[in-house]
C-alpha cells in the first residue's frame, strides 16, 4: 500500500497486563509491528484530557453524579492536540523510525484530584458516587462465570487496572529532547480545564441573558 510510516497508538504499561484483553491486543500488535518489515512508530499513551469533560466536567455542571474510586491510581493526562502535534513531529523525523515512545502529560492526577479541580473551576460541589475497588473486583469475578457477561468482565478488568495502585506516567525529558519540543509548550490539566470552564460558563451566562430577553410575562 506504500505506507511510509505506520503509527500505532498503544497504551502505557500494556505489556504488564496480559489479563486485560485490550492491553493484550495492544501488546501483541506492538510485537507484530516490531517483527514486521514495516517502518513504524509505536506511541504508548496514558490518558486523554478530552475524556475528562464527559466524565467529570459536564456531570458536575449538570449537578449529576460522577463516579469515583477510593484507589490512589494516578494518570498523566495529555491534551490530544499535543499528542497530535508530537505525533506529526515523530512521523517526519527519521531518527524516530522503528521506535517505541511513551507520551505522558506534565503531572499524574488521581480521580479525586481531578474532581476537586473541576469543583473549584465550576464553582460548585460534585455529587460523587464512590465505588470501592473491592466492589469492582468482586463484580469482575462474578461476571466471569457467565459467557454472556464476559464482555462486562473484560471491561471491568480494564477498570480494575485503572483502579489499582498504579501510576500511568513516565519521565518525558528524553522524549522532549528527541522530538525537539519545549516542555513549556505542553498544556497542563489546570490550563486545559480552566479554558474549558471559562468558555462554557461564559456561554451559559450569554444563553441565560438571551433567554431572559425573550421571556414573555403574562
Ligand atoms: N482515550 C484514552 O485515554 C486513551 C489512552 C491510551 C491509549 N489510547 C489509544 O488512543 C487511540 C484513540 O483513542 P480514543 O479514545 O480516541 O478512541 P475512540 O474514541 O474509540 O476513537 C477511535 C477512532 O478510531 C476510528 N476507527 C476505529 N476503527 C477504525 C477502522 N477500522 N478504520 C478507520 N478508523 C477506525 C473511529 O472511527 P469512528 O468514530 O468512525 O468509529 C474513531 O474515530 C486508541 O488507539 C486508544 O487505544 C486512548
Amino acid at each position: 500500500m506504500g505506507i511510509q510510516k505506520y503509527v500505532f497508538y498503544s497504551i502505557h504499561n500494556c505489556d504488564q497486563h496480559p489479563e486485560v484483553p485490550l492491553m493484550e491486543i495492544k501488546h501483541c500488535t506492538e510485537k507484530f509491528l516490531q517483527d514486521s518489515s514495516l517502518n513504524y512508530v509505536i506511541i504508548r499513551l496514558c490518558g486523554f484530557m478530552q475524556g475528562l469533560i464527559g466524565q467529570y466536567a459536564v456531570p458536575i455542571l449538570e449537578e449529576k453524579s460522577v463516579w469515583g474510586t477510593d484507589a490512589p491510581t494516578r494518570i498523566a493526562y495529555m491534551d490530544t492536540q499535543d499528542i497530535a502535534r508530537l505525533t506529526f513531529i515523530a512521523m517526519r523525523n527519521e531518527k524516530i523510525d522503528n521506535k517505541l515512545l511513551t507520551f505522558a502529560g506534565p503531572r499524574a492526577w488521581t480521580t479525586q484530584e481531578v474532581i476537586t479541580l473541576c469543583e473549584r473551576l465550576a464553582g460548585q460541589d460534585a455529587n460523587v458516587t464512590t465505588v470501592p475497588v473491592s466492589v469492582l473486583k468482586f463484580t469482575r469475578q462474578l461476571t466471569r462465570f457467565f459467557q454472556w457477561t464476559n464482555d462486562v468482565a473484560d471491561r471491568l478488568a480494564f477498570s480494575e487496572v485503572l483502579s489499582s495502585d498504579t501510576v500511568f506516567s513516565t519521565p518525558m525529558t528524553e522524549t522532549y529532547t528527541l522530538l525537539g519540543v519545549d516542555q513549556k509548550d505542553i498544556v497542563t490539566l489546570e490550563k486545559y480545564l480552566q479554558d474549558y470552564f471559562t468558555n462554557i460558563l461564559k456561554k451559559l451566562k450569554d444563553l441565560k441573558a438571551q433567554s431572559k430577553q425573550t421571556d414573555i410575562f403574562l
